[in-house]
């Protein structure tokens, strides 16, 4: 759309909000995630030109976000909106003629609770937190014409809200999205963008897959060969040809300065940064670095396949968790995060049978197969319960893919549901939390769209928007074991996906309906609705600010320029 048809759209969309559809209903705001309550009055107040007043009972990060969207408005309206703190503002208030927008600090509501009263002489804003005041600001951005996003080059608009009453907590506190950076690596720049679209729905847990077979992307100072060695395979499979190779190095790795930069870009997003160390198996790359933790001695080599190699780390010898132990010390320095993920999926245990090393240590301990489950079932169990203790003295604790279900897992460990639902609910029963992630909703490397053929290369499966909006996460979990579910999370996994737009287009629109399985309740999602603001309002966002996305919903396939 040209800037002429954008100001057509942004008039048509300010009229809209302003003439209820049947002279009463109100008229649906395209907001998303939809907020708890919203209450539509007539009129509206002008944006344009409005001075913003932060409470000074607000610290500087958040006068910083504040300041910031006085500074979007200013610039998309061509009109000054002022910043200001003053003090006592909220007894200003409580004397009735203010004008003007004010962000109030109310200690009485929940974390990342907000409300949003306009009226046709002021708009207030309360919270009690960042992410309050985050997501009041995203609600009130998505009130606005698409102009207050991506406005540099934008001729200067008039911008109006209408007068609504909305009250808004989320469902979930967990609302996460991984990215796999190890298949495929991506740039910072990248995940700024990515974090930065997950801040504007709301999303407040960025899970981050640093190393797996295919490469080991994290800086690590004790172990240098994991970067100098690890980072790099000696090329990739074409297509989906699992015997072929493209020949060329692939690569690269996040400095621990970077990281520290993501986590603190995060930070001020409202976002928690949550590493995943995948272990013990996904280690082929660690182990071309250090040969002597795997159970043959290697060589090894990065792998230039996807799928799963049988090679993994041997814990029969004490080496591998002298090795996991530096590791994950660097990695409880770097991240503030209270969860470490460790991984755990799809550890084959053909090497462990056959190792004198990993037999030696199940004699020792005194494994045996039990239960349905293995001697080295119970292996990788000793592992996971070894890396939970020590990341305990160090004030974290655990989170695994549901793999760690199988034996015993010790109190306090987080499952994350992934194969199905049944892992989380078997979670729950047993008294675990659990984070639902299940490959029937939310694997975003499956296809958006019936027609595959017609969509970019990807690793199969199909989860069309509506499947994933339909997700009702707490849906056979044992009464009394809702309370267990922290929340939901999408998973990104990049065997396919080796450019920027390709990852965008796998994430976008799907992300958006994740966030309203993720904050509704089930009440206030409707997928009509949600589609109505998609096409008629976040489409024309996502535009502005350079993302690339699916328009499947439209018929339209693939992600070349159309
Ligand atoms: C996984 O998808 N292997 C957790
Ligand atoms: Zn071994």
């Amino acid at each position: 759309m040209n800037i002429k048809g954008y100001a057509i759209a942004a008039l048509a969309a300010l009229l809209c909000f302003n003439t209820p559809a049947s002279g009463k209903e109100p008229v649906t705001l395209h907001i998303i995630p939809q907020p708890q309550s919203v209450v539509m009055e007539k009129g509206g107040f002008k944006m344009s030109g409005a001075a913003i007043n932060c409470d000074d009972k607000f610290g500087e990060e958040i006068r910083r976000c504040i300041q910031a969207f006085a500074n979007d408005l200013t610039l998309a309206s061509g009109k000054m909106s002022s910043f200001a703190a003053p003090n006592g503002l909220a007894s200003t208030i409580a004397k009735g003629n203010f004008k003007g927008v004010a962000f109030l600090k109310d200690g009485s509501l929940e974390d990342e609770e907000y409300s949003i009263s306009v009226s046709t002489r002021s708009v207030l804003v309360k919270a009690s937190s960042l992410n309050g005041v985050l997501y009041a600001i995203e609600t009130i951005k998505q009130m606005l014409p698409e102009q207050v996003y991506g406005h540099a080059g934008s001729s200067p608009m008039k911008m109006t809200i209408p007068c609504v009453t909305i009250k808004d907590k989320p469902r979930f506190g967990y609302r996460g999205m991984h990215l796999d950076c190890s298949r495929h690596f991506f740039s910072i720049d990248e995940i700024k963008k990515y974090l930065d679209v997950m801040a504007m729905y709301k999303l407040n847990r960025f899970h981050w897959h640093l190393t797996d077979d295919q490469g080991w992307r994290i800086e690590i100072k004790q172990y240098p060969e994991l970067t100098i060695e690890g980072a790099f395979r000696s090329g990739t499979m074409i297509g989906r040809d699992f015997n072929s190779n493209d020949g060329i190095r692939y690569g690269g790795y996040y400095t621990q300065e970077q990281v520290k930069d993501i986590i603190a870009y995060a930070a001020r997003k409202g976002i928690t940064v949550i590493p995943e160390i995948d272990l013990p198996g996904h280690m082929l790359a660690a182990l071309s670095a250090y040969p002597e933790l795997g159970c043959s001695g290697g060589p090894y080599e990065p792998w230039t396949k996807w799928g799963v190699s049988e090679q993994v780390l041997c814990p029969g010898k004490e080496d591998t968790f002298t090795f996991l132990e530096g590791v994950l010390s660097e990695i409880a320095e770097l991240f503030p995060s209270e969860y470490i993920h460790i991984g755990g999926d799809e550890c084959p245990k053909s090497e462990w049978e056959n190792c004198p090393d990993c037999q030696a240590l199940i004699t020792k301990l005194g494994l045996k197969d039990v239960n349905g489950f293995s001697a080295e079932q119970y292996l990788q169990c000793y592992v996971t319960a070894r890396m939970q203790e020590f990341l305990a003295g160090k004030g974290k604790k655990i989170i695994g893919w549901d793999e760690i279900l199988e034996g015993e897992l010790a109190e306090g460990a987080t499952v994350m549901s992934w194969r199905g639902v049944d892992g989380g609910i078997k979670a729950a029963e047993l008294g675990f939390n659990a984070i639902m992630t299940p490959t029937t909703y939310c694997y975003f490397d499956y296809c958006q769209a019936k027609e595959k053929e017609l969509e970019p290369i990807g690793i199969g499966g199909y989860i069309p928007l509506e499947t994933i909006y339909g997700y009702e996460p707490m849906e056979g979990m044992p009464a009394g074991g809702e309370g267990h579910v922290l929340g939901v999370q999408a998973n990104l996994w990049t065997e396919y996906i080796a450019s920027n737009e390709h990852l965008e287009y796998m994430l976008l629109p799907r992300m958006l309906a994740l966030s309203e399985v993720q904050w509704c309740k089930p009440e206030n999602k409707d997928f009509d609705r949600f589609k109505d603001s998609l096409t008629g309002h976040h489409f024309g966002i996502l535009d502005r600010l350079g993302y690339t996305y699916s328009k499947v919903i439209l018929g339209i396939h693939g992600f070349n320029k159309q």
